[in-house]
């Protein structure tokens, strides 16, 4: 049976991965801040249906002796597949905390609280992890950065979490060189500008259809893939 190990799994994109994966008949390692709480209701009510194949796991992304702990816990057991999509863009809503991102007044608080989220984190799942991924099928790692991160594509001016995101993706294509010989494939995603209390605004994808043209995908990546950063519609971001 295939695993897939997903973190921030309480809500938008994550939420969506684990429900997809789970009606299709994968075991999902789910993991959140807080599994009890009310922010996990949707996943839970995902595992009440999966007879047993939806595990919620205490995770925080800041912490990562939380990381140890579910990485102990999982010892010597395959993950096909593992899903760094815990993220966040700063204090939302965005439109109210603009400032905390702009040259001249940035929170270098909320800077260092990103980075430590969208960068340090997907790297050390990784160190976490990487046994379980070799033991696996399928052996991928997919992180889900952002075209913000591009430094060809966007000129976006919020430098917390742009630069995290660029900072992220030259991580995933280094992970990509030190596992290329383990034969696992690491790549980066742009789930496109998504419906999720993250993409408010200008937001036009659907929370469903971002997330299965990202497995789609996933479904057929090679290891003549590893290393590139993705489009949920399948285009190469040139970053
Ligand atoms: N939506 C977009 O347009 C868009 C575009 C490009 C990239 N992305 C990326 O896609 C990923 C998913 O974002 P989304 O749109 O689904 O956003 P979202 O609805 O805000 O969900 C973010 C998820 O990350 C979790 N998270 C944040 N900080 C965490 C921490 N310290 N420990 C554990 N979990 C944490 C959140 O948990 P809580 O519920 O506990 O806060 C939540 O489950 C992110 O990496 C984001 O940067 C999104």
């Amino acid at each position: 049976m295939l695993t897939v190990l997903i973190t921030g799994a309480n809500r938008g994109i994550g939420l969506e991965f684990a429900k997809q994966y789970a009606k299709d008949g994968w075991t999902v390692i789910a993991c959140c801040r807080d599994p009890e709480g009310e922010s996990a209701e949707d996943l839970r009510a995902i595992a009440d249906g999966a007879d047993g194949r939806v595990h919620l796991e205490k995770m925080d992304m800041l912490d990562h002796s939380s990381i140890d702990a579910v990485a102990a816990q999982y010892k010597g057991k395959p993950i096909d597949i593992l899903l760094n999509n815990a993220g966040i863009i700063g204090p939302v809503p965005i439109q109210d905390h603009l400032d905390a991102q702009h040259f001249g007044t940035i929170d270098y608080d909320v800077w260092d609280t990103v980075i430590r989220t969208n960068t340090f984190a997907p790297v050390k799942m990784a160190e976490a992890f990487v046994e379980n991924v070799e033991a696996s099928e399928q052996k991928k790692i997919i992180t889900l950065s952002s075209t913000v991160g591009s430094l060809q594509e966007d000129k976006t001016a919020a430098f917390c979490y742009c630069t995290s995101k660029t900072a992220v993706t030259k991580a995933v294509q280094l992970i990509s060189e030190v596992l290329r010989d383990k034969g696992v494939i690491a790549m980066a995603f742009c789930p496109g500008y998504v419906k999720t209390r993250m993409g408010v605004g200008g937001a036009t994808v659907e929370i469903p259809d971002s997330v299965s043209g990202m497995r789609g995908l996933i479904d057929t990546f090679t290891m003549d893939d590893t290393g590139t950063f993705r489009r949920f519609n399948g285009d190469t971001v040139a970053w």
